[in-house]
């Protein structure tokens, strides 16, 4: 690839999750590609997504059920657009993946569907039984590399965009090998950078998950979308001082219960889903029960499921838990619930374009509404491979945003991005670093987490107001990624403190209903724009 090493590329993608590898895919039959990703190429979520892909594929299935249940899902928040495009290209986008050699478990010759919460038909493809995010990767991945004009450069870390005459331009990067800070020019920029659970003291998300895009894309001036929405997955694993390793909601949707620590299953007397209503709900239930219990965890039961079915289905899971003496087909499995997915992210229209010009966003950094206040389990590696193509479809034809934004909100210009890297300044040790990381990641879990309160948010905005990081004298990624931590921190505190009304994921024990006002509306802000709804 010529054109990369001479700084310049005609498209460049951050990320090479499921967001970025599609995007890179469909962009790279219009030019030349460079994909920058921090760590190992395969160091995702993506990589780690167990249940699988929904899609309305199934011959009990249709377009129109998979629209009612995300809808239903997002309590009234999603954008019906958004959605339709979703479930209608969903189906087109698996047989394409399909095509590119990407394997699917079956049943009998055919596809096997499994079923999650809050979905009304078994509609989830999964792949060697947990490991379909991991198996989707290696088929886009292999994909790629036959194109001669992508390349994919790992260890290669984003720390801020860099504009050119009003418009985005290109980025800052840090080569992780070397040290180094790096600028390359692109005619056009993708942000696939994921999630932010790292945000969150207790996180299923991989410790590249730490909100850098949209950090990134907010102090270049773009407008966010409904951060306040976090979803808290119910089942990780509780051991304490290890990884909070997610236990599938496939599980329950085989047959697996929940049961507090006096054994007995609460789930029915929450919803009438059971352990299979929608997750916001399966989560407070469980907080909820905790506190009934004042106990640190309930379990999730998979002792009444067939033995050799469960080690054949959830392999994975089965070895990582027997790793820990846990036996799932014997044994209760101590859960409870961690931040999962993040709904808002960077405002984009339907084409993935943000609010600033050269700027696009798919994936878990983007917020397209799909989602509205909570997603519907499976749906975001569906979002991966549909709004990743539109999005690059959309860098091809230079298409600029295209939604209404609220009333006092102004476009955002690209011309005040500073244009150079960020200036060293004071040495900072990685340990103050990481200290400063555990504080505000405690800040949130306690007091933006799954259950939120007035007085505790304003506590945790001043809290997180008063944090200063210096930054240091030579480029360091620790100090980077903190900085983003933090600003993301604040803008999830700040926009959970501006919604007085409870809804989805976002639950406010002050004002535990949902607003009146119809339709439900949005919540956007920008660094020189106070949060604001439309
Ligand atoms: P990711 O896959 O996270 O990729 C982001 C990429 O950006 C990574 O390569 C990362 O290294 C890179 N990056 C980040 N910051 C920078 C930077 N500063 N510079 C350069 N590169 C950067 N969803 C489902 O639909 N089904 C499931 O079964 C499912 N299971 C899940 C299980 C787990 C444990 C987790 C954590 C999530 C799960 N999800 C699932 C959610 C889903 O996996 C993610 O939402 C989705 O994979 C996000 O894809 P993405 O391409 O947007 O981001
Ligand atoms: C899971 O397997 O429970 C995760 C599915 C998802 O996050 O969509």
């Amino acid at each position: 690839m010529q054109k990369a090493k001479d700084g310049h590329v005609d498209f460049l993608v951050l990320g090479s999750g499921i967001a970025g590898i599609r995007a890179a895919i469909e962009l790279a039959r219009h030019g030349c590609v460079l994909v920058l990703t921090k760590g190992e190429i395969f160091e995702s979520s993506t990589e780690h997504a167990q249940g699988g892909i929904a899609v309305a594929l199934a011959e009990d299935d249709e377009v129109h059920l998979h629209f009612d249940d995300t809808l239903r899902a997002g309590d009234g928040l999603c954008r019906e657009e958004a959605v339709r495009i979703l479930v209608e290209e969903g189906p087109q986008a698996i047989h394409e993946l399909i095509e590119w050699g990407m394997h699917f478990d079956k049943n009998g010759g055919k596809l096997a569907f499994t079923r999650e919460g809050a979905h009304s038909r078994s509609r989830v493809l999964h792949s060697q039984g947990d490991s379909t995010g991991a198996g989707i990767l290696r088929a886009l991945v292999a994909k790629a590399k036959k194109l001669r004009r992508i390349e994919i450069r790992p260890h290669s870390y984003a720390v801020d965009l860099l504009a050119d005459s009003g418009r985005i331009a290109g980025v800052f990067y840090l080569d992780e090998t070397t040290q180094s800070l790096k600028e390359i020019r692109a005619g056009s920029v993708l942000l696939a950078t994921g999630g932010l659970g790292q945000v969150y003291k207790e996180t299923t998300n991989p410790p590249v998950a730490c909100g850098d895009g949209v950090a990134m894309a907010y102090r270049a001036g773009a407008y966010l979308s409904d951060m306040e929405f976090i979803q808290f997955h119910p089942t990780a694993l509780y051991i304490q001082s290890a990884p909070r390793f997610l236990l599938s909601e496939a599980l329950r949707g085989e047959g697996g219960l929940l049961r507090n620590i006096e054994l007995e299953r609460f789930m029915p007397r929450y919803h009438e889903a059971g352990e299979l209503a929608p997750r916001d709900i399966v989560s407070r239930a469980l907080v909820m029960e905790m506190l009934r219990c004042r106990s640190e965890f309930n379990y999730l039961d998979l002792t009444g499921l067939d033995a050799e079915r469960v080690m054949k289905r959830f392999p994975k899971i089965y070895s990582t838990c027997l790793a820990f003496n846990i036996d799932i087909t014997l044994d209760l499995i101590p859960v409870r619930p961690a931040a999962h997915y993040a709904m808002g992210g960077v405002a984009t229209d339907l084409e993935g374009a943000t609010t600033l010009e050269g700027l696009y966003a798919a994936g878990e950094a983007a917020a397209t509404g799909v989602h509205g206040a909570n997603r519907l389990a499976s749906n975001s590696l569906l979002e991966g491979l549909v709004y990743g193509a539109r999005a690059a479809r959309a860098m091809v034809e230079k298409h600029g945003f295209s939604d209404p934004l609220p009333s006092q909100a102004s476009f955002a210009s690209a011309k005040h991005i500073p244009n150079h890297a960020p200036a060293p300044r004071t040495v900072i040790a990685a340990a103050e670093l990481e200290r400063a990381a555990c504080h505000i990641r405690t800040i949130l879990w306690e007091k933006v987490g799954i259950i939120r309160e007035g007085n505790e948010l304003s506590e945790a905005i001043q809290k997180l107001d008063a944090i200063e990081l210096s930054s240091p004298k030579t480029p360091a990624q620790p100090f980077y990624q903190t900085r983003n931590i933090l600003e993301v921190a604040r803008v999830i505190a700040r926009s959970a403190g501006e919604r007085k009304e409870s809804r989805g994921a976002h639950y406010r024990s002050d004002f535990p209903l949902k607003d009146e006002l119809e339709p439900a509306r949005h919540s956007y802000l920008s660094r020189t724009k106070p949060v604001s709804f439309a």
